[in-house]
């Protein structure tokens, strides 16, 4: 299947990085969202995107602008859709919202792929407002889509193998690395490891063993610097010598089990935990200096530079 026409329904934080992806890619793209100025306001965060790929000489400016051109909005997700060959939904993370979208879409265009950009909920449920389940697939990206290069492709119950591998196919065209979970878990696999984190640093800021500061620095500075280019498999085998991951094993990693008896095991993440965290996040200096778009600028200006050494 040759996909031309893109659409995306919901352009928020991760809606409107998609639509500038598909058409930077040169793919014609229409826009929904629930209101004209949430358009207006994704029409300006796309615009500064394709600048800012400009600006670091990822695209020329003339690309920027034939991308820009390339863009429709409109109010009506039945007429952003029915011509598309394929449907990047990004709307609130809730089943009842994303149901009413899948079954809108699916009155409005009969053989277009249905892709949602949830973190974590299971498409064998989303899918179930569709007459057409089997063209309906998870595709989740990593935020900023336009520029990480992670997307995790996950079949509901009824979705046909047809839609995994046409959908795979695609967005490996678009220079993605796309990830098939073979067996639907919530929160995927990147959405899992980061809670199981995200956990143990805030039970190491809740029991006063580091700021938020010194837990973020020991993420990025240390583990989280071989993480840009290998994961937690690699990582061992590497760490254990040339006798490998075996070696990792049997004899450095019964101190991970020490570790592991010592960390919380919340069930949910308690909130007492997490005002402590806002209050930490609140001295780092960063946070003090700079506004928000100047901390995503910035964010986006490094990751572009380690983009590049993934490729
Ligand atoms: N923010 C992230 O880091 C991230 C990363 C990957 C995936 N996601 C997933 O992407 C999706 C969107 O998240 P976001 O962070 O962009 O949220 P967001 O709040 O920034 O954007 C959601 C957009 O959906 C629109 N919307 C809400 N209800 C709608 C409806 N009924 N019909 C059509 N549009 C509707 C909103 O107006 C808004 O513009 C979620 O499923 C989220 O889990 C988020």
């Amino acid at each position: 299947m040759d996909i031309k026409k893109v659409s995306c329904v919901g352009v928020g934080t991760i809606g409107h990085s998609w639509a500038t992806l598909f058409s930077i890619k040169g793919l014609d793209v229409s826009i929904y969202d629930m209101s004209k100025e949430l358009l207006k306001s994704a029409m300006e965060r796309i615009r500064f995107s394709t600048n800012f790929l400009a600006e670091k000489g990822l695209i020329t400016e003339k690309e920027a602008s034939d991308a820009l051109s390339r863009i429709n909005l409109t109010n009506s997700i039945s007429e952003c859709v029915k011509d598309s060959d394929y449907v990047q939904e990004s709307a609130f993370e809730s089943y009842d919202v994303k149901r009413e979208i899948f079954s809108e879409i699916d009155k409005a265009n009969d053989s277009t792929i249905i892709a949602s950009s949830t973190s974590g909920l299971l498409m064998t449920e989303i899918q179930k407002a569709a007459t057409k389940p089997e063209r309906c697939i998870v595709a989740h990206p990593w935020n900023p889509p336009l520029l990480l290069k992670l997307v995790e492709i996950v079949p509901g119950k009824k979705t046909a193998q047809m839609t995994a591998q046409t959908t795979y196919d695609f967005i490996e065209k678009l220079g993605k690395i796309p990830v098939i979970v073979k067996k639907e878990v919530p929160g995927f696999i990147g959405n899992r490891l980061q809670a199981a984190l995200w956990r143990e640093a805030l039970n190491l800021v809740n029991e006063g063993v580091a700021s938020v500061e010194d837990v973020d620095k020991a993420v990025w500075a240390g583990p989280g610097a071989r993480w840009g280019i290998m994961g937690p498999f690699l990582t061992l085998h590497l760490g254990g010598g040339p006798k490998g991951l075996k070696y990792h094993i049997d004899t450095i990693q019964h101190g991970f089990n020490e570790y592991l008896k010592s960390m919380n095991d919340w069930k949910e993440i308690p909130y007492h935990a997490v005002l402590k965290a806002f209050a930490g996040l609140e001295q780092v200096p960063m946070i003090k200096k700079k506004s928000f778009e100047d901390m995503v600028r910035w964010r986006d200006d490094k990751l572009a530079k380690i983009l590049k050494i993934q490729e």
